[in-house]
């Protein structure tokens, strides 16, 4: 499917469901996305397709806060912050379509957001009713995830994050669908069952792409966690898991974490404007 007069292929079509490809074999498929960073050029991705029923909040974080009413200004003057460097503000359109509606970034989030296009094409793969975003930042995944899906568990360790998803969900309407928790990952995990999780975990910041052969063990460093822990916690809480990963990791790992999924995984290549830009890891089941 064409969204914009740009070139959408992930898989085949944006809006079709991809085939699953057959368990026992590792894939690898590669996701073409190119979109323009002006505003108005990505349209938005077809409508809603919600499973059933409402969201209920009370999951057991450290906070968890509902959504609210629905903040309906548009952005008129948009000045870019000092401290967002201008080849990310130049992006903010493919982070978050709606932008002009009043999207709320702070400037890590101008780095770290999944683009809309590459959420939406993840999240309309996924199966189920529950999905989690265990690191949801100011919302990308899971604003896309929450139109699938009847209930979206959301967490962040930063309450500003969760202020922003709480603002940007409602911004795209779907805050009913998110439980919105401010907590550790690491310390909630075992409190929490879901059909699929979809992660982008912290890469460690823009510094990550100097490295020649980025690893698991790069990511929560700070924390004293890695990816291979992630991993872990998220395999006790769903039997499928999506890593949104930079370009340049070891896809050995990769394949050496299938193992605990019988080898179920899919590598796409997410190439925005015919630059390879991330990749996603699918373990389990997909569409
Ligand atoms: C790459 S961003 C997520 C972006 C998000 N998927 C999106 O598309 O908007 C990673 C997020 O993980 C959060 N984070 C880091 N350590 C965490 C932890 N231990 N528990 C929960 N969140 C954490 C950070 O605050 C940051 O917002």
């Amino acid at each position: 499917m064409d969204l914009t007069g740009n070139k959408v292929t992930a898989s085949g079509d944006s809006d079709a469901p991809v085939p699953a490809v057959g368990g026992g074999r590792t894939h690898q498929v590669s996701t073409s996305i190119e979109y323009a960073s002006n505003a108005g050029v990505l349209r938005q991705a077809p409508a809603a397709n919600h499973g059933v029923g409402t969201a209920t909040a009370g999951s057991g974080g450290d906070q968890a806060t509902s959504a609210g009413s629905h903040p309906d200004k548009i952005n008129i003057k948009q000045v870019r912050p000092n401290n967002v460097l201008k080849k990310y503000w130049d992006k903010r359109y493919s982070l978050f379509n709606k932008y002009d509606r009043g999207i709320q970034l702070d400037a890590e989030s101008f780095y770290s957001v999944c683009p809309e296009i590459l959420s939406y094409h993840i999240a309309q793969r996924c199966k189920g009713k529950v999905a989690m975003d265990p690191f949801c930042g100011a919302g990308g995944n899971i604003i896309q995830l929450a139109r699938f899906y009847t209930k979206v568990i959301a967490i962040d360790k930063d309450p500003e994050k969760i202020k922003m998803a709480i603002h940007n969900s409602k911004i795209y309407g779907v805050e009913k669908h998110i439980i919105f928790i401010v907590g550790d990952f690491f310390k909630l995990a075992n409190r929490f069952k879901a059909d699929v999780i979809v992660t982008s975990p912290p890469w460690g910041g823009p510094n990550y792409s100097k490295k020649k052969n980025y690893t698991l063990r790069n990511m929560c460093q700070d924390q004293g966690h890695d990816g291979f822990d992630i991993f872990e916690l998220a395999r006790k809480i769903a039997p499928n898991i999506v890593l949104h990963l930079p370009k340049n990791i070891y896809l050995g790992e990769c394949q050496s974490l299938a193992n605990s999924f019988n080898d179920k995984l899919q590598i796409e290549k997410n190439f925005m404007n015919n630059k390879l830009d991330s990749i996603s890891a699918f373990f389990g089941d997909f569409y």
